[in-house]
């Protein structure tokens, strides 16, 4: 179990075997990112990564919201000084190097940054309630966490135009339409779905699907040919583990497999 006493933002939690939950918990302002909040989330981060027991990983804001953006209260105060230090891109750069699967439970609003942090994680899934928007430009900014290049990329040029230029919200549904969210559920069910698709990745073998995470994050910043090369040669590192001869064998002797790690 994770020591979860020296946090005040997120709740840490290992609800099922290999799967740890971590939920951001600042409701009061409906989970708003500040830097101390975010700061836990990457040293959760972390410590799963480091962790070999946790092999998937459940991002989620509970039942209620999920975030809604980077803190405006502290946003308010800071300067370009203080912002060039790079202190929270840094933190930014923990969350998208986590190397284990990542998924959302998105409920309520993911906005700004929360919208941000959802789409750093791998898979999102949707309660019925979701509202995803990058609203920044209706405070005098932008998003700066990789709003504009990842919801481009997912969902389209048109749409992240809205969206970002805008400042408007969609719905759930929308967002599974334009590939955002894999799934939509009820949202008292989100957090649930989430954690079952984690433990589901969770019994694969955790080398192969840590290769074949980066194998597809790679494919947002490589070319076709270099990313098939790259995909090769992960495939080719799998073949030497011990958990491909125990997943071969496994199926030849028609049992389950026992995957170590190895
Ligand atoms: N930062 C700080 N506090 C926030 C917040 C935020 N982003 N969003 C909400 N809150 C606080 C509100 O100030 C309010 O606090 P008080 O009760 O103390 O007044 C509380 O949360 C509840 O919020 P509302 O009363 O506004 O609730 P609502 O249901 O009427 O509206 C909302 C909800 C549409 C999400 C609205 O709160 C809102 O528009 N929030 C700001 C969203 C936003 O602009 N996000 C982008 C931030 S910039 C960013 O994200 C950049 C980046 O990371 C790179």
């Amino acid at each position: 179990m994770p020591d979860t006493t020296a946090y005040t933002d997120i709740l840490v939690a290992d609800p099922a075997p290999h799967v740890r939950q971590i939920t951001m918990n600042r409701p009061k302002q409906l989970n708003a990112l500040s830097a101390n909040h975010l700061n836990e989330i990457v040293a959760a981060l972390e410590l799963a990564a480091e962790d070999d027991e946790v092999r998937a990983v459940v991002l989620t804001g509970g039942e209620k919201v999920f975030a809604a953006g980077a803190d405006l209260t502290e946003m308010a105060k800071r300067d370009i000084a203080t912002t060039l230090k790079g202190t929270r891109d840094r933190a930014w750069e923990g969350v998208r190097k986590f190397p284990k699967p990542l998924i959302a439970a998105v409920n309520g609003y993911a906005l700004g940054g929360g919208c941000e942090i959802a789409m750093h994680c791998d898979i999102i899934i949707a309660g019925d309630t979701a509202k995803f928007g990058q609203p920044e430009v209706n405070v005098g900014i932008m998003p700066g966490a990789g709003g504009t290049q990842r919801l481009a990329r997912t969902v389209g040029k048109s749409l992240a135009m809205k969206m970002v230029l805008a400042g408007e919200m969609i719905d759930a549904e929308s967002a599974l339409r334009a590939g955002l969210a894999v799934e939509v559920v009820p949202h008292e069910m989100a957090v649930e779905r989430a954690l079952r698709l984690a433990a589901t990745i969770a019994q694969k073998p955790p080398i192969a699907v840590r290769l074949a995470k980066e194998a597809v994050l790679k494919s947002y910043d490589m070319t076709l040919e270099n990313g098939l090369d790259f995909e090769r040669r992960a495939f080719t590192i799998l073949l030497a583990t011990a958990d491909m001869k125990e997943g071969v064998a496994a199926f030849l002797e028609k049992r389950k497999p026992t995957f170590q790690g190895r």
